[in-house]
């Protein structure tokens, strides 16, 4: 477990249990995931390089230290992971975006990918993988798959939620790629779903159920 960054500052568990009750609302779960992904974007970015930038003040001229957002690029697996992406960006508003979506093949229950959009330039960027989820841990191994053929310089995946089972599977296949999440949670049950959980995270974001 040596790479997987459990963020339990207070803020953060306390609403992630608001999260997780049943009758949350869809525009409570919203809020609280927005503001709990701006918590997370905090404990995510905290080894980023900073920049010297010369600057002047009312007073005098300094060299200050500056992030350079724009070599970030936050990648949302669909849907769910949109969820996520707004608190990330309210921290970090000159990242770059990129979308991939994958859905299990009924047959053969592996990922296939329907979409997959990044920005240019990927080698010279730094990856945070977003899903509120980090279930089987199959759509984040496949998501990594994929952007590792783009060389980015390093890739992070965050997750508000995961298990034993998913942290094992990536990590297995990944063993490079941090992860942060605000819990690690008991188990999977036998349809995939995290155990006690907050249910399915794209049917709470998006009001489907
Ligand atoms: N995806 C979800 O939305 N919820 C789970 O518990 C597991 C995967």
């Amino acid at each position: 477990m040596s790479n997987v960054h459990l963020i339990d500052h207070p803020l953060v568990q306390h609403k992630l249990t608001l999260m997780r009750r049943k009758d949350a609302s869809t525009s409570t779960f919203r809020t609280l995931l927005n503001e709990l992904s701006t918590l997370m974007a905090y404990e995510v970015t905290r080894d980023m390089p900073l920049q010297d930038v010369e600057i002047e003040t009312p007073l005098e001229t300094m060299t200050g230290k500056m992030i350079d957002g724009k070599k970030l690029v936050f990648v949302s697996i669909l849907r769910a992971g949109n969820g996520i992406l707004e608190g990330m960006l309210n921290v970090v508003p000159g990242a770059r975006v990129g979308h991939v979506g994958l859905y299990r093949d009924p047959k053969t229950l592996e990922p296939v990918e329907y979409y997959f959009k990044m920005p240019q330039e990927m080698e010279e960027r730094d990856v945070v993988i977003v899903d509120p989820m980090l279930a089987t841990g199959n759509s984040a191994i496949a998501a990594v798959n994929r952007l590792k053929k783009l060389k980015p310089k390093s890739i992070k995946f965050v997750c508000l939620l995961t298990c034993p089972e998913g942290i094992a599977a990536l990590q297995k296949a990944h063993p490079d790629v941090a992860i942060y999440t605000a819990a690690i949670d008991r188990q999977l049950n036998e349809h995939g779903y995290i155990l006690p959980g907050l249910g399915d995270a794209g049917d709470r974001i998006f009001g489907t159920k």
